[in-house]
């Protein structure tokens, strides 16, 4: 396969883990309500449990439906799946991750932090996924490039959607 397009089929799950909490989530917040000793929430009413595992089960269910088109990059569907799973769970981790930060350096929810948003659940994902299964280094550096313009155009898409609130 082409390396650009091995990387992108390659984090592929991690994206949708991302993106589609935008439409599945809302409901009762991951930290339920709750304030960190700096007195403001710990992360925020934009990490919610609906989007945490909406965003897992669709990202794991992208890797499943990578397999059956492309079984012979994986060699097992269950090495398909540990993959998917692990990327999706990096991804959201690593938001979180990001939101607690964000919260601490006194940024609402919503405010972009530049780095932080597009970087950081890719950053995770690929240290997820590590154990299972990687891509060479200029892959890596190749999705450290793109993310941000996916992210970026993946966003103005759910504000013109209605999604969103904010285009970033
Ligand atoms: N979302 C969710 N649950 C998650 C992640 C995201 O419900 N675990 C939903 C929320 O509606 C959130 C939207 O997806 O507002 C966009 O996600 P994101 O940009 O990560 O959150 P922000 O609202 O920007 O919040 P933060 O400042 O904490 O990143
Ligand atoms: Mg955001």
């Amino acid at each position: 396969m082409n390396q650009l397009l091995e990387a992108f089929w390659y984090i592929l799950p991690a994206y949708f883990a991302n993106s589609s909490p935008v439409v599945l989530g809302g409901g009762t917040p991951i930290d339920f309500g709750k304030k960190w000793r700096d007195g403001r929430r710990i992360l925020g009413d934009g990490k919610t449990w609906r989007g945490f595992f909406g965003g897992l089960i669709v990202g794991t269910i992208i890797g499943i439906v990578q397999y059956f088109l492309l079984p012979e990059y994986y060699g097992s569907l269950g090495i398909a799946i540990e993959l998917a799973f692990l990327l999706s769970l990096g991804t959201l981790v690593g938001d979180l991750i990001g939101s607690f930060i964000k919260r601490r350096l006194n940024m609402p929810r919503g405010y972009p932090a530049v780095g932080l948003d597009q970087w950081g659940f890719l950053i995770a994902a690929l240290c997820f996924a590590y154990p299972v299964k990687t891509i060479p280094t200029g892959e890596v550096l190749f999705l450290l490039v793109i993310t941000p313009l996916i992210h970026w155009g993946a966003n103005i898409f759910a504000y013109k959607m209605g999604w969103k609130k904010v285009p970033w």
